[in-house]
């Protein structure tokens, strides 16, 4: 039973995964987490668990998909028939529920600022009055919700026609873009007087910050990035031919995320010292700083509105492929029922985000375990399904995948040379599990 659809290129493949990976993780959450956790040492933690865990994972999950070629929960029946392996699937089906829960809330502020951007409402304004315009827009419910269920509802059409239908278009004119007003704003964030301050944050590390939260979170984020251990990468590789190269998508793939993660940072602490901002003001923190870096650029609100469209699609296209995830189990390739199953699971995920929605208003003094609604789902999924489910896929591909199976399939598209093969068999084998036993424990122990 194959999957009909496939990407028509290399390149289309690339840039939809890209486009699924980049999204709020690197732009918006990145700057924020690592402004709580004092900066260069959370960008180096974070460094290095994308090289040493994530990029083997994405290999490891792209291998999945295509050997099954089947979508999250079947891909785990079809290679080990008859076990409880499918549970990951079903694990990522789950966390993509929680993880989308809020992340259209973020899609919807976007969607909001948008608005108060083209009615004029932010025109010439200051840092403070812009933080302020921000926090009481996001605190009125109506607004709030209202946004947060028109993205959800965007979302909800597009699966209902299918992963491609234009998205693998749309992401080769849209990621580029991104990467060009990116470095646009860089330039004018680290011209700003005052901004060499916002440079030591970022690349000098201070370890004195660092504690086995900050270890958890930096991981966390490096998985939350490249969307990790939730099958979403199964999903996606499940449409993939059998002659691409899959090493090296996965290699362009940690690279652009690490760009875009470097690019955000470069934008967001010059400017946060630059105007004496604390960089560790939590969730709102990039809606607070942009306005204020794009008021001092000529034709800046021009910019911001392009920038806003942009930033929107690359939250969608993540968006997308969490919803493609649930919605491609369920609907098991049946037109009509994936119709069914998109606007009946989106419904529900706006649902269960409307007090992450309201954790910025109405519920914000309401605290479970000393966080609101809205920053616990995050670290549900972020901090314990993304790693558990990681480590089970490991555990997976190492004991329950045939060794020279892998190979080939790896290098199906590919020449990967053996002994590389061994290197990412090692990693995937020993480091990868232990070391996210580790992180994870060491929490547990503080
Ligand atoms: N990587 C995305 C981001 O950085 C988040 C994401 C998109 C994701 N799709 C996913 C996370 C699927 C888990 C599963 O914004």
């Amino acid at each position: 039973m194959k999957q009909q659809e496939q990407f028509s290129s290399r390149l289309g493949f690339i840039l939809s995964a890209a486009g699924a990976a980049i999204g709020l993780g690197a732009i918006w959450k990145f700057p924020y987490i690592a402004g709580e956790n004092g900066g260069g040492a959370f960008l180096l933690l974070f460094l290095i668990f994308t090289m040493i865990l994530g990029l083997p994972l994405l290999l490891a999950e792209f291998s999945i998909g295509r050997t099954a070629q089947q979508n999250a929960v079947r891909s785990f029946q079809i290679i080990a028939p008859g076990t409880k392996w499918y549970l990951i699937g079903i694990l990522g089906m789950i966390s993509v529920f929680v993880l989308l829960s809020f992340y259209s809330v973020v899609g919807g502020w976007i969607i909001t600022y948008f608005w108060k951007m083209i009615t004029g409402q932010l025109n010439g304004l200051t840092e403070p009055e812009y933080a302020e315009i921000f926090a009481s827009t996001i605190a009125n419910p109506a607004i709030s919700l209202g946004a947060q269920l028109f993205f959800m509802i965007i979302t909800i059409i597009v699966i209902t026609r299918g992963v491609q239908n234009g998205i693998e278009q749309a992401n080769k004119i849209m990621m580029p873009a991104l990467a060009i007003l990116f470095i646009i704003l860089v330039i004018r964030s680290v011209t700003l007087d005052g901004a060499s301050a916002g440079f030591s944050f970022l690349f000098y590390p201070d370890f004195s910050k660092v504690t086995a939260h900050t270890v958890l979170d930096a991981m966390g984020q490096s998985f939350f990035t490249l969307s990790l251990g939730v099958s979403a990468m199964i999903t996606y590789s499940s449409y993939l031919p059998k002659d691409q190269n899959m090493p090296k998508s996965a290699v362009s793939i940690v690279a652009m995320n690490i760009m875009v993660v470097l690019l955000a940072g470069l934008v967001i602490f010059p400017a946060v010292f630059a105007f004496g901002m604390e960089p560790d003001a939590g969730p709102t923190l990039l809606f607070n700083v942009l306005p204020t870096i794009f008021s001092q650029m000529p034709a800046g609100m021009l910019f911001f509105a392009v920038f806003l469209i942009v930033f929107l699609f690359a939250t969608l296209t993540s968006a997308f492929s969490m919803l493609e995830i649930i919605v491609a189990v369920l609907s098991r390739g049946n037109k009509r029922k994936r119709k069914q199953w998109a606007w009946i699971i989106g419904f529900a995920i706006f649902l269960f985000g409307i007090p992450s929605s309201l954790s910025f208003g109405l519920l914000s003094d309401v605290s479970l375990f000393g966080k609101s609604w809205f920053d616990l789902a995050d670290y549900m999924v972020s901090n314990v399904f993304m790693p558990t489910g990681a480590l089970l896929i490991s555990i997976f591909i190492s004991f329950k995948m045939k060794k020279c199976a892998l190979y080939e399939e790896i290098k199906s598209g590919s020449n990967l040379r053996f002994s590389v093969f061994q290197a990412w068999f090692f990693l995937i084998r020993y480091i990868v599990p232990v070391l996210i036993i580790l992180v994870m424990l060491d929490v547990i122990k503080g």
